[in-house]
């Protein structure tokens, strides 16, 4: 039988390079070897990738809603995509997943932890990560690289306030703090391939 199949996601707020480190790890890991799915949130699917539109660019949508939308986009994303991958073996690297969830809903939004680990649960049977890497930085660098990205202008929720986003990443704090087992915090403040090696690094454990 071959290994079993890794689920491994990247977090942080806006501006921590996580899409860019993806990309790296991914490549990273497949020089290992290994098999490896990249994949993203929202979106992933088909279906999960309609939703973030309509999350994303569209409507501006009540704090429930949004947590109901991003919690039918994941139930859609890991039926369909990470689950079967897991299954064959594969290695998953998925840039966000219900820790954003918690933390800029549940926390920056208001709604709780709580209602976010159980819309979870509902929609995903509770599948968590075997490893969440959170990248951190500085607020003020997170928001210059933040904002030398998005000069198309910035999706609606990135859009919103410096308090939301604080909140956000006290969140994730909070959520790796909770677990420690699972996270990881790596600090994203240097060299992009320097950035990756600490990344690898902090999955050496789960490596075959
Ligand atoms: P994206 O363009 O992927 O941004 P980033 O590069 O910052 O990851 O847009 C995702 C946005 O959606 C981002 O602002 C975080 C937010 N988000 C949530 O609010 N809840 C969630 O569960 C997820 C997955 C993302």
């Amino acid at each position: 039988m071959s290994a079993p199949g890794r689920f491994v996601t990247l977090e942080g707020g806006e501006g921590v390079g996580k899409s860019t480190q993806l990309k790296a790890l991914a490549a990273a890991l497949r020089a290992r070897g290994l098999d490896v799915v990249e994949t993203r949130e929202p979106g992933g699917s088909p279906g999960a990738e309609a939703i973030r539109r309509l999350l994303l660019h569209d409507l501006d949508w009540t704090p429930e809603a949004e947590a109901l939308l991003f919690a039918a986009a994941r139930a859609d994303h890991v039926a369909r995509t990470i689950r079967p991958a897991l299954e064959a073996g594969k290695w998953v690297v998925c840039d966000r997943f219900v820790d954003s969830s918690v933390a800029y809903q549940g926390g920056a939004g208001g709604l709780g932890f709580e209602t976010i680990w159980r819309l979870h649960e509902a929609g995903s049977h509770g599948l968590k990560p075997d490893r969440t890497l959170l990248l951190k930085l500085p607020e003020s660098e997170a928001a210059r690289r933040a904002d030398d990205r998005d000069t198309a202008g910035k999706d609606l929720i990135g859009g919103r306030g410096t308090d939301y986003h604080a909140a956000v990443v006290a969140a994730f704090d909070r959520l790796a703090a909770e677990e420690p087992d699972r996270y990881r915090t790596v600090d994203a403040s240097g060299a992009p391939v320097e950035v990756t090696d600490l990344l690898v690094t902090a999955l050496e454990d789960l490596l075959p």
